[in-house]
């Protein structure tokens, strides 16, 4: 990677959005209000993991951090190498997973997840999503909500954003219950943010 686009993170999202549109899905990353208001509503994390899918350039991973998710409970998921080689040099406290979201479930399974401070694998309580679920290939998209539903504690939490204001979640189609919604304008374009659990 250049030196140019390794200062740059607006720069290597662009690149990786000519390279792959339809993985990234958006013409830039969120906007700090949206990245703000999805790390609020993922309220109160006594235990747990916190697992982000899609951490593009990391605005969403600084949002959680400073909401204070500590870093060693934070997982962050990004298939582009490129972007998970910017998100380790940008977290390196955090564990980054290159690869595709839909593996979450057998990584948990396998024990490739951080430990808690017993050793044991720790649930998760929380997934927060900027995948780009309406534009990712349907076939895919069913893996992931699949993997996304089963990995998530039975109590836990799901927050997701969109850019379709209307309409129902994605994740419903995978049996969770949408709890809360609202948008949030200043973002380009404007995003709805979509809270849920089982
Ligand atoms: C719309 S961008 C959001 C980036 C960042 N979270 C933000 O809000 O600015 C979507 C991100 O999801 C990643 N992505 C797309 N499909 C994925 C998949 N199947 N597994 C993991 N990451 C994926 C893309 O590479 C991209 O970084």
């Amino acid at each position: 990677m250049d030196l140019a686009v390794a200062r740059s993170p607006q720069s290597l999202f662009l690149r990786e959005l000519v390279a792959q549109p339809a993985s990234v899905g958006a013409i830039c990353a969120s906007s700090p209000r949206l990245a703000a208001r999805m790390a609020a509503l993922v309220g109160a994390h006594p235990s747990g993991l916190v697992v982000e899918l899609g951490g593009g350039t990391g605005v969403i991973t600084a949002a959680l951090l400073a909401h204070g998710v500590p870093p060693h409970r934070l997982v962050v998921v990004e298939q582009s190498a490129a972007l998970a080689e910017h998100l380790r040099r940008r977290f390196p406290d955090v564990c980054v997973m290159q690869g595709d979201a839909a593996e979450l479930t057998d990584w948990h399974a396998a024990g490739r997840l951080p430990a808690g401070q017993d050793g044991l694998p720790q649930p998760i309580h929380t997934i927060v999503s900027g995948l780009p679920l309406l534009s990712i290939p349907a076939p895919v998209r069913q893996r992931i909500l699949h993997a996304g539903a089963q990995a998530l504690a039975p109590q836990g939490r799901l927050v997701q954003f969109t850019y379709a204001l209307r309409g129902a979640s994605p994740w419903q189609a995978s049996g969770l219950v949408r709890q809360h919604s609202e948008r949030v304008l200043a973002n380009l374009p404007p995003a709805r943010i979509d809270v849920l659990g089982h």
